[in-house]
């Protein structure tokens, strides 16, 4: 098992001799020269029009902007980590950027990556990018933290106005956010050398690379990154750390709501939506070359708003586009075997890491289906094809979806009441996100020699990603909700300001990212007075204590099990058999 030592992120001035490699790339805050010759003040001090970073690999030009409490960042936009993937790019791994040959205006937003167009909002195929948001840049080297973004691996961006850096700007880090390809142009697979998969995981690897490459002329620290990520992103910051591309781009990890292991299968190929995403915009199925030269030549707006035609009932399956295991056709193997195996040969890449679920993820989605008649009556007429869509179980579920039905409503008809609306709410959540997220938390404090730090994000504020269309108030705490306190999400909110308890919440959050990302332990310092009276332990296989995060902090045990009991049984994992000793006590 690979094990990873801490870095504790402390501030070093190094030691810098004449000739020495050791400041490379530490030339910033000194007059920069732009690409017209004219002398360029280095920072937001000495120009805030235009802050320039010069690293080893290009000059950046960026703009300044202001965190919740005032402080004045600089902010490195839209910087393409890859070659554009369009022509004859598209479907291919990324091409890394490694020189810039002009100074890289960096002042503005990139376009989100093809998906369904939302009117005023900016999207294009050249899409691979970064930001870089830093509040100084000294010869200190600042803990990095980089987000990957939610949406289901084919929605949502990382431009400012959805994963907006004025909260966490307060705190001593540069965060780095990063786009990757999505839907089909990001993870067709056709089972063969014509699409192997799994490209949009690659572009993650690029912009991870691209951050060893050139972070400390932003003032980061190389060897001290966190990857972090929601949902899909969470999925995929567990991906990495079981993928031999990803070893050593990292030294925390933070998955909040998306895991890899679960009830839903990792394919070898999802040559059925290669197909599928063939028919949606009128190309030739009959064999992969075929598939591939039409869908190059097709828009990629067209493509981008072809998603619609992938859901089989209501907006269901939540998940389409899957990791897939990738066989070696002599390109580079994000994935060449199922994570569960990675981790029996000992292939994890163990760092300190935090899992955590939301109380109550998914729970809306019974709304979407007990308030219209057609889909409640579909639901109980076809109850094993709907189940099989809608809770994404493997191919042979039968026997599960009768089990499933039976716990959540003890074998009765779905109807529009309050104790059905409540139970298939838990079940879509369970499904979706909660066991997979009760799963991941499970393996891993078992596997890991580092640290796993196990959340419950329970608190409702001013703002849920679900709120009633009545009262427009929250009314449970759904899947995202945790990032309105760790992000400014202007698409969908207003931003927090300083006082009253969400603002409270901001100041916690965000203190417990900057000690994980600078110490590996979320715990409090004395540079972290908000999280006084947090005393978080790791998760055990023996002690299976989580944070209870809301209004206050409350360490509880087994989160959930009495639910997930029903699920480790229908899908049986071994938490313990499998890799460890046999001396520990089995999990159930
Ligand atoms: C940088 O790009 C933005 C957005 O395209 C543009 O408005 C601005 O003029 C550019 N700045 C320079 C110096 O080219
Ligand atoms: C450099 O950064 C460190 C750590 O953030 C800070 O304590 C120090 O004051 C900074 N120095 C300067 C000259 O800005
Ligand atoms: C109910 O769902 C069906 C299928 O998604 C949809 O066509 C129909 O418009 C919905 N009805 C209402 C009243 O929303
Ligand atoms: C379902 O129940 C809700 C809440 O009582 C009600 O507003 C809604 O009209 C009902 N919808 C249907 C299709 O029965
Ligand atoms: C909700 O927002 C209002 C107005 O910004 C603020 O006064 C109040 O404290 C907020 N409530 C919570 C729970 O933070
Ligand atoms: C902590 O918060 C929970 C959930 O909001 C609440 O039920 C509980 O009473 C609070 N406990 C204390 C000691 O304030």
């Amino acid at each position: 098992m690979h094990m990873f030592s801490a870095c504790l992120c402390i501030a070093v001035l190094r030691a810098v001799h004449a000739g020495d490699d050791g400041n490379k790339g530490l030339h910033v805050g000194h007059a920069g020269v732009n690409n017209r010759g004219h002398a360029h003040g280095g920072s937001c001090t000495a120009d805030p029009e235009a802050p320039v970073v010069v690293s080893l690999t290009g000059s950046f030009r960026g703009s300044c902007m202001t965190s919740r409490r005032g402080r004045t960042f600089e902010a490195y936009r839209g910087i393409r980590y890859a070659e554009p993937p369009v022509g004859i790019l598209r479907f291919q791994p990324p091409k890394p950027i490694h020189k810039y040959w002009h100074v890289v205006n960096a002042s503005e937003d990139g376009p989100s990556c093809p998906q369904p167009i939302n009117p005023g909002r900016y999207y294009d195929e050249d899409c691979l990018r970064l930001n870089v948001y830093t509040p100084r840049r000294n010869s200190s080297k600042l803990p990095v933290v980089v987000f990957i973004h939610q949406g289901g691996l084919y929605s949502a961006s990382s431009r400012s106005d959805i994963i907006g850096p004025q909260y966490l700007m307060d705190r001593d880090i540069v965060l780095v956010t990063i786009n990757y390809r999505l839907g089909s142009l990001g993870f067709l697979s056709t089972g063969d050398a014509y699409a192997p998969g799994n490209n949009g995981f690659k572009d993650q690897v690029a912009a991870l690379r691209w951050v060893q490459r050139n972070i400390a002329a932003f003032g980061g620290d190389p060897t001290c990154v966190t990857i972090a990520g929601y949902s899909s992103g969470s999925y995929s910051v567990a991906l990495h750390m079981v993928s031999p591309m990803s070893r050593g781009l990292f030294h925390r990890a933070i998955s909040m709501s998306g895991s890899p292991y679960s009830q839903i299968e990792i394919p070898y190929h999802q040559r059925h939506l290669a197909e599928k995403q063939a028919r949606l915009v009128g190309c030739p199925t009959d064999n992969s070359r075929v598939i591939l030269d039409c869908l190059k030549s097709v828009p990629w707006r067209d493509i981008g708003n072809s998603l619609g035609g992938f859901a089989e009932f209501a907006f269901d399956p939540v998940r389409i586009w899957r990791p897939v295991i990738e066989q070696d056709f002599g390109q580079e193997v994000f994935m060449p075997r199922h994570p569960l195996e990675a981790l029996r040969l000992g292939q994890l890449y163990a760092v300190p890491y935090i899992v955590s679920q939301t109380r109550d993820e998914f729970f809306w989605k019974a709304f979407t289906i007990l308030q219209n008649a057609t889909l409640t009556q579909q639901m109980n007429d076809d109850w094993y094809r709907v189940a099989k869509i809608a809770f994404m179980l493997p191919e042979d579920s039968r026997t599960a979806a009768y089990k499933i039905r039976e716990a959540y409503f003890k074998g009765k008809p779905v109807v529009n009441d309050t104790v059905t609306t409540y139970s298939l709410g838990r079940l879509y959540g369970d499904a979706v996100t909660g066991f997979g997220a009760h799963r991941l938390a499970n393996i891993m404090c078992r596997v890991s020699p580092q640290s796993v730090y196990y959340y419950q994000f329970s608190y409702i504020g001013n703002h849920s990603f679900y709120e009633d269309p009545i009262t427009k108030k929250p009314v449970g705490v759904a899947h995202h909700d945790d990032l309105i306190y760790l992000f400014s999400i202007r698409v969908r909110f207003p931003d927090i300001g300083l006082s009253g308890p969400d603002a409270a919440l901001v100041d916690k959050m965000t203190a417990i990212w900057y000690n994980f990302a600078r110490y590996g332990d979320p715990n409090p310092r004395p540079a972290t007075p908000e999280l006084a009276t947090l005393h978080w332990p790791a998760m055990t296989s023996q002690s299976r204590r989580y944070l209870r995060l809301a209004n206050n902090f409350t360490i509880l045990h087994n989160q959930a099990e009495d639910r997930f009991q029903l699920w480790d049984q229908l899908f049986p994992l071994l938490y313990n058999t499998w890799i460890l000793p046999a001396t520990i006590v089995p999990f159930f």
